[in-house]
């Protein structure tokens, strides 16, 4: 791994047990959540069913998201991705369920549903209470994603009239946080002036400095129109290049379609498409993977210092914590904090290295 990559990482796994020790641990919570928001997540944000969830799959490159038509998604879902060592056997874990190795991602989409339901009941209701899933892998990049109930304009049978305004106060407190790099996906057989995912993110970054625009169902066009005024910039334009996206249909998800033949077929339509073909390299979900990643990573290298800072306050914090709590510890938040300090001292050490190494400012 690079050191970049090993730093990242460090700075992942600190977020997990800072969520660990925030949900069950007695300990000071402000520098925990201060050190969480230090860090860059990626959230998406959009309409029901323009193909979020889809979206989110495709990064990952795993199937394991509930999708389909309506109001799927009733529980913000964070997604943390750990890079493993090549080789490595790829597992996902629930922070309700800590001890339990989940290595069919059937299972994993199992119980999101299962999980979603105990606190929602089986309705249509939603739920500002986040579930928590890590995945570790050899296939992924190191990232954090958010996966957020869709915004409606009308409340549906089974739910109250506030839905709508609550969904969107929700997916606000997500994407307003500076740290956060919006994915506003708006589907192409909609018009993108009435694209609810580009009005908010316009709202929360008007510079556009942290969205990224991805429009997804191009194959589902009308025949004869295509999507290039959007995505060559000229309908809507944003700091960060457009990315066209074809996911799976719901015919595809029916016939459990999965992951590389999407990919393939995606690559496929891009490459064999008369309107989209002199852009085929800058589509597509593997792309937009790519380019999140080298977004992270240079947000990332410009926070290096102050996340620096903020790990050394929270090493002098954990060590008169620890002081306090005394050694051995038996107690799992002991346990939890020791981890973290660990982890903080693990970036220390990594960092300072890596500035001996007379590569300042963190380049590979
Ligand atoms: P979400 O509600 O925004 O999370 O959307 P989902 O990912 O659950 O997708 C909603 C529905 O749209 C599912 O039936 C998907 O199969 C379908 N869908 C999403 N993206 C595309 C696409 O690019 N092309 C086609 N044909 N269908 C898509
Ligand atoms: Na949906
Ligand atoms: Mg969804």
């Amino acid at each position: 791994m690079t050191t970049m990559e090993s730093l990242i990482g460090l700075v992942n796994r600190i977020q997990m047990a800072c969520t660990v020790l925030g949900d069950y641990g007695g300990a000071d919570n402000s520098t925990f959540s201060s050190l969480w928001e230090a860090l860059p997540s990626v959230a998406v944000v959009g309409g029901q069913s323009s193909g979020k969830s889809s979206v989110l799959e495709s990064i990952v490159g795993r199937d394991f998201l509930p999708r389909g038509s309506g109001i799927v998604t009733r529980r913000p879902l964070v997604l943390q991705l750990h890079k493993l060592e090549s080789g490595a056997q790829e597992y996902a874990e629930f922070l309700h369920l800590p001890r339990r190795k989940f290595t069919d991602f059937a299972l994993v989409r199992q119980e999101i549903q299962d999980e979603t339901d105990r606190v929602t009941g089986k309705t249509k209701q939603i739920s500002p209470i986040p579930i928590h899933l890590s995945i570790y892998s050899p296939y992924v990049v190191n990232l954090t994603l958010i996966d957020l109930p869709g915004l409606t304009k009308v409340a549906v049978e089974g739910q109250p009239e506030s839905i709508v305004q609550e969904i969107e106060s929700m997916v606000r407190s997500y994407v307003e946080k500076p740290n956060c790099i919006i994915l506003a996906i708006s589907p192409a057989n909609q018009d993108i002036a009435t694209s609810d995912a580009i009005k908010l993110a316009r709202e929360v970054d008007p510079t556009g400095e942290r969205t990224f625009g991805v429009l997804t169902k191009l194959d589902l066009m009308d025949k004869g129109t295509n999507a290039l005024d959007v995505l060559e910039g000229r309908s809507y334009r944003l700091q960060h290049p457009w990315v066209g996206i074809v996911n799976r249909s719901q015919a595809d998800i029916n016939r459990n379609v999965d992951m590389i033949v999407a990919r393939r077929k995606e690559r496929e339509y891009f490459a064999t498409s008369s309107d989209y073909r002199h852009l085929s390299n800058k589509m597509g979900s593997e792309y937009l993977a790519k380019l999140l990643s080298q977004h992270l990573e240079s947000v990332i290298r410009a926070r290096i210092p102050s996340i620096t800072s903020l790990i050394n306050k929270t090493i002098e914090e954990l060590e008169s914590e620890m002081d306090h709590l005394g050694r051995p510890i038996a107690l799992d938040a002991g346990a939890q904090l020791y981890t973290i300090l660990e982890l903080c001292r693990a970036f220390e050490r990594i960092f300072k290295e890596h500035l001996d190494g007379g590569r300042p400012g963190g380049d590979r």
